[in-house]
């Protein structure tokens, strides 16, 4: 099942967490060993020393930029071979084999990403992260036992919004989902809503809302597997709020979301407000979700119930079913 899903990008890390030394994650049960070389460039390998298995994130990265293991001190160049063996004698040959498998690694808006095969997609598009006119703040990544499915499915499930997070997302009064379709193509599904959200600003300032509620268009692309792009206008001021949420998974039981928040206003506002905001949201959903079973989306459609506002999920599992083939 995993195969399909290693030819695509997938966040493993904040930028800003990823410093000079070595650090180990899983993606898609492959253990992975992110680092930087001398001039900061991202790399992933396999994180396991193809001598004795042990894991290279418990290493170091010497002033090459190289990757040094710790048990033996053998030392691995960004393409993986194997350039210093510390017992070899000065006229020994080095093993062929002593190779780490590399993976195609890059840094893009604030996240690092690791595709472990050719790429067959682009990393998923964040246009404000580049516009002067927004400013973003990470939200604390969290890590879920769930299917990555079940988390994206989460994020963009409307008929939760104004029941599970009444008074914050939506109102427990007006829980009829707007009517909406989704689009599938190349790679993506593309849907919007106009939905009434209450104004939160009592507790969170995040919403640009200034009666009681206030009118927000959200315009969704989800990229396929496990990224959303949602870009939120407020009727009342005419300004945008956008949430970008990647999901990293780790095994078909474990994911980790990373998500920005950004706005085009209140930008003196204090960042806390946005990632409290969003970690009270994902503290109210986490039990929920990791209590789903099957741990994973079912791919097929019979297996759970679909109502007309399900739609979104629908076309997610058939584009996911699609893909996994
Ligand atoms: Fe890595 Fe021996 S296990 S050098
Ligand atoms: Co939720």
């Amino acid at each position: 099942m995993n195969e399909p899903l290693r030819r695509y990008w997938h966040p493993v890390s904040w930028s800003a967490d990823l410093e000079a030394h070595p650090v180990g994650t899983t993606l898609l049960e492959e253990r992975v060993v992110l680092w930087r070389d001398a001039q900061g460039m991202p790399h992933a390998g396999m994180d396991q020393c193809p001598h004795r298995g042990t894991a290279l994130s418990l290493g170091t990265v010497n002033d090459g930029g190289c990757l040094v293991c710790p048990y033996h001190g053998w030392t691995y160049d960004t393409a993986g071979t194997c350039t210093s063996m510390p017992q070899l004698a000065p006229d020994a040959r080095m093993p062929e084999r002593a190779r780490v498998p590399i993976f195609h690694c890059a840094e893009r808006s604030g996240l690092v990403w690791v595709c472990l095969e050719d790429p067959v997609a682009d990393i998923p598009a964040f246009p404000e992260w580049d516009d002067p006119a927004y400013q973003h703040v990470a939200c604390a990544a969290y890590t879920w036992q769930c299917g990555a499915g079940r988390m994206v499915e989460n994020f963009t499930d409307f008929g939760h919004l104004g029941y599970l997070h009444d008074g914050l997302l939506g109102t427990s009064d007006d829980l009829i989902v707007p009517p909406h379709q989704v689009v599938t193509e190349s790679g993506a599904l593309y849907y919007d809503l106009t939905m009434t959200v209450p104004n939160t600003n009592e507790e969170f300032a995040v919403t640009d809302v200034t009666g009681e509620r206030g009118l927000q268009t959200n315009t969704y692309v989800l990229t396929l597997p496990y990224s959303i792009h949602l870009a939120c206008r407020y009727h009342d001021a005419d300004t945008h709020r956008t949430l970008f949420f990647a999901v990293q998974p780790h095994s078909a039981t474990e994911a980790t979301g990373y998500c920005y928040q950004s706005r085009d206003f209140d930008l003196g506002a204090d960042p806390r407000s946005f990632s409290e905001f969003q970690a009270v949201l994902a503290e109210q959903d986490r039990p929920i979700v990791e209590s789903q079973a099957p741990k994973e989306i079912p791919l097929d459609l019979k297996d759970e119930l679909q109502l007309p506002y399900d739609k979104v999920a629908i076309a997610y599992r058939r584009a996911m079913a699609d893909l996994l083939k």
